[in-house]
């Protein structure tokens, strides 16, 4: 485990680099990421490289014994490349030139862009290769769909449709062409979908987001296999924007060594509470991408800001108690982002570590502390990994299709998943969040929001899950779509329906009036979105509709199905419902869970052969107090703590649990 910051000798005076360095080094900081955007110095004019002074910056790191992270500067093309070579720039929809000025101005099909990214990869590749300070790369930085119309992105999406498709006849058929008069015969009558407008076909629209998915990929690929190359022994990353996000990460980091995340989590005192759910989903995503730890490559340091005002300060504790949530959540390396405010350019107010009086203040004293409590325990937590036991399933695929067609006013798979997720945090149950091509076998209860686009394999996997005793809970739009964005001909919820014990009759996407579900106990919860209107063909209804013709039709079911169970849930009801129904849900399939935890106060667990870490998080600004199940012994404090916590606000608690404790927060 290290801890490191983002640092950028190019905006330094030379002189300053050795007292960084030096002060970086006695703060606990042994990595530093550098050189992600400085293609400008690297390469000042075609060809004429110049190493020297990244040289000199590394070497007075490796003289202080920090190790470095290089990123490749492809996310900025430097101003000689673009004003020679034009194709670097990404056309939009209306096919104007994107121009310079910002990052991130570089088509991923462009010759150009391609050859001249390879070209200064290759030579730095080749220069570091056995620089002993150097242990990692990131390639480019924070990818995104560039939506990119530009001749090259055209011929590309041609060839694209060409390996998928094989023919024109197929595709025709494949995306129902016919309506419209949509159908294709000849291959140049296909282009990227220019002009943007959202009455284009949903089939051709969810390919274009697949094929600008691959394109990164390639691009990035490209960028790997030379870093493979001269560096085996390097590790290669790339540090991935947040969420939502139509770019596929589990394909884009694939062959990527680990993901790397940047997280800003939102310092408003509004969000202080949601600010620390929607981060822990946003974490637990990324543990997901690999099923493995993960490097944090950017964190909050400072009030962020610049082309927005800025946000409120981290309050005291802030900093630390977030990066402490990244490592809770399978973070194994924290690089803080960025060491010292910029003085100049885009981003002056996005501060760093350091203010720009270079004067290291309150946070600068909070971030010291963490890297004495991070390194004095990385050799316990080091190696030690997050397991969940709940699953929830998520996939770009469904995010870009219900992007492409909204259901229903307000409603959003991506809201919907932070909804989900944060009902398990809440209830404080151990949950993975991955993707729905994953291998679900050893997951025991697994939440599938709105698979709207399904085929059999998916299907079939989730059968077998609950054949063999899982608890599986489905929710609306399930069974839709094929994955060509097809509508099925069947009952929804089309392949899971006999399994789930039930059919949809009839839907109405309320949006956002509110209704309300009636339990079987007569509680009620209000719910919006979209209502599925069920017939039981085996389940048993748990909850009912109040309101409309509907009213007094069954809203929720379940259905034991072989070894275990599966729920419906056909419409998004307020947070208390989830609370509930995951809560007994988990109890059902045998689930540890951890009841009572106060709003804000999140759990996790790191385990290392027999041992468990129990990471105790008060995300708010308020004094909280959780009770264990005993004493433990409290590995920051190193003395025993328990069975009563008192967490003042975002404070920290890691404890080791003993071997078969019954650990659980009453
Ligand atoms: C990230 C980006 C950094 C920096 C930071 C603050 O998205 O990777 O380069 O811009 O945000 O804006």
């Amino acid at each position: 485990m290290k801890m490191g910051v983002d640092y950028y000798p190019e905006h330094w005076e030379q002189t300053m680099w050795e007292q960084d360095a030096k002060l970086m080094r006695e703060t606990g900081v042994s990595l530093v990421r550098v050189a992600e955007f400085a293609w400008s110095r690297l390469e000042p004019e075609e060809g004429g490289y110049d190493f020297s002074w990244l040289d000199e910056a590394i070497d007075v790191f490796d003289r202080q014994g920090i190790k470095v992270v290089i990123g490749t500067p492809t996310c900025t093309p430097p101003n000689w490349l673009v004003n020679r070579f034009s194709d670097v720039i990404p056309v939009d929809a209306v096919l104007h030139p994107r121009y310079p000025g910002i990052r991130g101005h570089r088509c991923y099909n462009s010759p150009s862009m391609r050859l001249f990214s390879e070209r200064i990869v290759e030579k730095l590749a080749m220069h570091y290769s056995n620089h002993p300070a150097v242990i990692s790369w990131q390639i480019d930085n924070e990818f995104s769909l560039n939506e990119c119309h530009c001749e090259s992105c055209n011929q590309q999406f041609r060839r694209w449709l060409s390996d998928k498709y094989g023919s024109l006849d197929a595709i025709n058929e494949a995306w129902g062409t016919v309506v419209w008069s949509g159908e294709y015969s000849s291959w140049d009558q296909i282009t990227t979908p220019l002009g943007g407008t959202a009455y284009k076909n949903p089939s051709y629209l969810l390919d274009y987001k697949r094929f600008e998915t691959d394109s990164v990929v390639e691009f990035q690929q490209l960028q790997g296999n030379i870093l493979r190359q001269y560096c085996p022994g390097h590790f290669v990353t790339h540090n991935i924007w947040s969420y939502p996000m139509s770019l596929d990460y589990y394909k884009l980091c694939k062959r990527l060594d680990f993901a790397s995340l940047d997280y800003y989590p939102n310092t408003s005192p509004e969000k202080a509470v949601s600010s620390g759910y929607s981060g822990a989903l946003t974490l637990d995503l990324t543990r997901g991408i690999k099923r493995s730890p993960f490097w944090i490559m950017e964190t909050i340091s400072g009030p962020p800001g610049c082309w927005f005002p800025m946000w409120r300060t981290p309050q005291p504790g802030f900093i630390r108690a977030y990066a402490w949530q990244c490592i809770a959540r399978g973070a194994d390396t924290l690089v803080h982002f960025r060491w010292r405010s910029a003085p100049f350019g885009a981003e002056q107010f996005w501060h760093g570590l350091i203010d720009h009086s270079n004067v290291p203040g309150r946070r600068f004293e909070e971030y010291r502390m963490l890297c004495d409590e991070v390194n004095r325990l990385s050799p316990v937590l080091a190696g030690s990994e997050v397991l969940g036991e709940a699953a929830v399933l998520h996939s770009h695929d469904l995010y870009n299709a219900f992007a492409i067609q909204p259901q229903a006013e307000g409603m959003d798979y991506f809201d919907n998943l932070k909804l989900y997720h944060r009902a398990l945090t809440k209830s404080g149950i151990l949950t993975d969040v991955v993707n729905t091509t994953d291998d679900l076998d050893r997951y025991r209860l697994i939440i599938a929001p709105s698979l709207y686009l399904l085929d059999e394999n998916l299907a079939d996997k989730l059968k077998n899950c609950v054949k063999n005793g899982a608890i599986l809970i489905l929710t609306n739009r399930t069974g839709v779509k094929n994955l060509n964005n097809v509508c099925w001909i069947h009952p929804l919820p089309g392949q899971l329906a006999e399994a789930a014990g039930v059919t949809v009759t009839e839907y109405d996407p309320v949006g956002n009036d509110v209704h309300t579900i009636r339990m079987t106990d007569g509680k009620t919860h209000t719910c919006s979105q979209w209502c599925d209107i069920l017939e039981p063909a085996g389940a048993e209804t748990i909850a009912w509709y109040e309101n409309d013709f509907f009213a007094g039709k069954p809203a929720v079911t379940v259905h034991a199905w072989g070894e275990g169970k599966v729920y419906y849930i056909g419409t998004v009801a307020e947070e208390s419902f989830y609370l509930d129904l995951f809560g007994k849900a988990a109890d059902e399939a045998g689930l540890t869970r951890f009841t009572g935890l106060p709003e804000g106060v999140q759990i996790s667990i790191r385990r290392k052969g027999t041992a468990r870490y129990l990471f105790v998080l008060n995300l708010t600004r308020k004094k909280q107090t959780v009770k264990l199940g005993g004493a433990y012994l409290s590995l920051l404090r190193e003395e025993s703590v328990g069975p009563a916590i008192d967490l003042d606000p975002y404070a920290v608690e890691i404890v080791k649990l003993v071997e078969d404790d019954v650990f659980c927060i009453k």
